[in-house]
């Protein structure tokens, strides 16, 4: 039996409070659902910045009507001290998942990234703390890995940022880790490597490359490729992302004050992602016939990417369980549904 399998059993029979920051977007509603499906008290917190009330609303009728009142709702930004605090208030295990995401949405505007991913976070660190969680698990990200070749990358080696974004996650790590040396309040960071999955986004200029593409498909539209299509990414299921929240929520005090990644430990090209959409698609009953256009590179951007997972596998027994191509195949009939 899995560390995961074990804790699905154990959970509902011994109903926490979950705070999900970011609930009402794509990795935070996931959470949400999870959490409510295991008969769990889920407090959501949420501005509407890039999140949406129809994820929400979605999740409503994914869970039973006995388990949707396990959830409430507070529309609040986390650059609000007495909003964080609010939220934090009687609660067992803060998931953070708020921020403003996208490298080139922090290159267009450094000061709102900075603004919700650094002070929004400390605001967070500080209302958590001071309300006496029993952990604090956060959004990190594989950015952070910025400009180190090594490949896979292995969490002790970080190179230097390449984005305004990367920046402010590397500083998350940073305060979660002062946090732990002056309050012993212990934290852990997931670096996430390219989620996806349903409710992902697949609208306006940030939306990230999978939802982008696979709404481009089913549109007709082109779709674009930024470089010559080699770049790579470890491609993560959505599943696997809401699996390493609740392992790494539940550990034990000696998984404490460490960040992991959170990928699969794979490697896919752009172009071999573009062929696995299209192959999908069809399988769906909705070909694309167009070739994918090249353009230039896109800046801030790693070239490659790709996870060692083993200390998340040995310290919190996270054993992902769906490979890209799985991931694809679950995620494409809400994206016919939704993005079409
Ligand atoms: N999706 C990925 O591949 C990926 C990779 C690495 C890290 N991350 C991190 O994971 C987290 C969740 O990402 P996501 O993909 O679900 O993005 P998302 O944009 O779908 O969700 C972020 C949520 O945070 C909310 N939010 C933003 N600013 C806020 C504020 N000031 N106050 C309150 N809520 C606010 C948004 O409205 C949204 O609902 C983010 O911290 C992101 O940086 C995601």
């Amino acid at each position: 039996m899995t560390a995961y399998s074990q804790l699905l059993e154990t959970l509902p029979d011994d109903p926490k409070v979950w705070l999900i920051t970011g609930v009402a977007g794509f990795i935070g509603s996931n959470l949400l659902e999870h959490l409510l499906k295991l008969n769990q008290r889920v407090v959501g917190l949420d501005n509407f910045a890039t999140g949406h009330r129809h994820n929400l609303d979605e999740v409503e009728r994914m869970v039973s009507p006995q388990q949707w009142p396990g959830f409430t709702f507070l529309e609040g930004d986390i650059r609000n001290l007495e909003d964080c605090q609010r939220a934090c208030s009687g609660v067992d295990y803060v998931l953070h998942q708020a921020a403003l995401g996208s490298v080139p949405r922090s290159i267009n505007d450094p000061i709102t990234s900075n603004a919700t991913n650094i002070c929004g976070f400390l605001n967070m660190l500080v209302a958590a703390r001071d309300a006496g969680v029993k952990s604090f698990t956060y959004a990190a990200s594989s950015s952070t890995y910025g400009d180190h070749p090594a490949l896979p990358k292995v969490e002790e080696n970080i190179g230097k940022p390449l984005s305004p974004y990367a920046v402010t996650k590397y500083v998350n790590e940073l305060y979660a880790d002062v946090f732990a040396k002056t309050y012993s309040f212990n934290t852990i960071g997931l670096r996430y490597f390219n989620v996806f999955g349903k409710r992902q986004d697949p609208n306006g200029a940030y939306a990230a490359v999978i939802p982008k593409w696979t709404a481009a498909m089913i549109q007709g539209d082109d779709v674009f490729i930024n470089g010559d299509g080699e770049t790579s990414r470890d491609f993560c299921f959505i599943e696997n992302a809401v699996q390493a929240n609740l392992l790494a929520a539940t550990a034990d005090s000696k998984a404490k004050n460490e960040v992991y990644n959170v990928a699969v430990g794979d490697r896919t090209t752009l172009n071999d992602l573009f062929n696995a959409l299209q192959a999908a698609l069809k399988e769906n009953g909705k070909p694309y016939k167009n070739s994918p256009v090249y353009r230039d590179f896109r800046v801030g951007d790693v070239r490659h990417s790709q996870a060692d997972i083993s200390k998340a596998a040995s310290m919190l027994g996270y054993a992902p369980v769906y490979p890209i191509m799985d991931g694809i195949a679950k995620a494409m009939p809400w994206y016919i549904e939704n993005a079409g």
